[in-house]
């Protein structure tokens, strides 16, 4: 089993700098037109603020609490066939790989074992979203 507490510890270095969500979403866009597409009107102080509660969250969850349950429905359903972004599952990877590469940009203690760590708790976030993607 993954270390996620030590996966929060990282996450917390990771966000002592200011550029770790901006950058993420500039890596994220850059992947495919379709994610770029998505963001149009986006106001991004809002967004840079719902997605650092968001990863939050989703550690908690990757690491076995069940009290984030809801949240992680609720987060899940926007992207979800029915929500208001919705995400097709396919570019779940995108997600995974730029929180991956602004994680090794900003946290100066990443391992190779913390870094499979991250991975398997992103995994964990998309597979729950890809999941829910039809019932929401
Ligand atoms: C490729 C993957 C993803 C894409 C393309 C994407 C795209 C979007 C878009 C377009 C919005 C709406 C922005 C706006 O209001 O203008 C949004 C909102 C949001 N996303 Fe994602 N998202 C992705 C994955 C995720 C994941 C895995 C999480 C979980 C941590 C997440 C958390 C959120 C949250 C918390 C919001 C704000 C929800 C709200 O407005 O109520 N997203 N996302």
């Amino acid at each position: 089993m993954a270390n996620f507490e030590a996966v929060q510890g990282s996450y917390g270095r990771c966000l002592r700098d200011k550029q770790f969500i901006p950058s993420f979403y500039e890596r994220l866009l850059a992947r495919d037109e379709r994610i770029q597409k998505m963001f149009v009107g986006t106001r991004w102080p809002q967004q840079n603020k719902a997605l650092r509660r968001g990863i939050s969250i989703a550690l908690t969850f990757a690491a076995g609490s069940t009290i984030v349950e809801g949240s992680m429905k609720q987060m899940a359903d926007v992207h979800s066939l029915k929500g208001h972004a919705p995400v097709d599952p396919a570019l779940y990877v995108h997600w995974r790989e730029s929180l991956l590469e602004a994680v090794e940009a900003c946290d100066p203690r990443l391992t190779p074992q913390l870094r499979e760590d991250w991975r398997e708790a992103l995994t964990k976030t998309t597979d729950f979203f890809t999941e829910r993607y039809a019932k929401g």
